[in-house]
């Protein structure tokens, strides 16, 4: 099967503190977009790569353009940015260095989890190779989750053998991804920006989502305190 990469590096950052985009914040010397380009490019899953990038963003255009990779603007929220990428996908020319056959599978990536671990990519592009049309990399959730109503009372505790946080890159059939997203324009601003990731899109649909061991080295670079561990793992001169 032939792949394509979604990058998702459109957010702002707000949470991380940054005066800049998230995607574009530096680790030794590197962007996390750089980062993330490096780690997906080295797992060499991927038949061509799309990055939405945020409105008017230059400097994450010219990384992108250095790896050869598609850069497309993203939209107002991560699925939006998502559905724009699968537009610049179905319609983009082929792409220098990569190969021109039309992708059967997409993976979804998030630019903040830019040390996801090469056999994390391998582990979900093997299921989708192996038939599975959605799948996801799990890890198994540490923390008691519970749920809270409004006024911030408990309202349940899921038993935690049962919970898994979830990571990216989230693999898809292409049909699927496309199908998944035909619903997202519609939808009005407050419900588009609950959908945190692509696989919620395919459980609405009824679509079986697979899962494979993710990693504990994807962490998400959300928080500052996110920031402090990429630093102290992956920062070289800059710790
Ligand atoms: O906000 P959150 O950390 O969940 O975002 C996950 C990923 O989605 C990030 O890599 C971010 O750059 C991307 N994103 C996007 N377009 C948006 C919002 C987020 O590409 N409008």
């Amino acid at each position: 099967s032939v792949l394509a990469l979604v990058i998702v590096a459109a957010g702002s950052g707000s949470r991380l503190g940054a005066a800049m985009p998230k995607a574009a914040v530096k680790v030794a010397g590197k962007t996390l977009l750089e980062w993330a380009l490096e780690g997906a490019g080295s797992a060499g899953v991927a038949a061509r790569i799309v990055v939405t990038v945020p409105p008017g963003d230059r400097d994450l255009r010219l990384v992108c353009q250095k790896f050869g990779a598609l850069a497309v603007e993203g939209g107002a929220t991560r699925a939006e940015s998502v559905t724009a990428a699968l537009t610049a996908l179905s319609s983009a020319q082929s792409q220098p260095g990569f190969s021109d056959a039309l992708p059967t599978g997409v993976l979804v990536h998030d630019a903040a989890r830019c040390f996801t671990p090469a056999q994390v990519f391998h582990r979900v592009a093997s299921a989708l190779a192996e038939g599975k049309r959605a799948v996801i990399p799990v890890v198994p959730v540490v923390d008691t989750i519970k749920t809270v109503d409004d006024r911030g009372y408990v309202t349940g505790t899921p038993a935690r053998t049962d919970l898994r946080a979830v990571q990216t890159p989230q693999g898809f059939d292409l049909p699927t991804l496309l199908e998944a997203h035909r619903q997202v324009g519609g939808l009005p601003p407050s419900i588009a920006e609950s959908i945190t990731d692509d696989a919620m899109l395919a459980e609405t649909l009824q679509i079986p989502v697979a899962t494979v061991a993710g990693a504990s080295e994807s962490f998400k670079i959300t928080t500052p305190l996110d920031f402090a561990l990429a630093q102290a793992l992956h920062g070289g001169a800059d710790k």
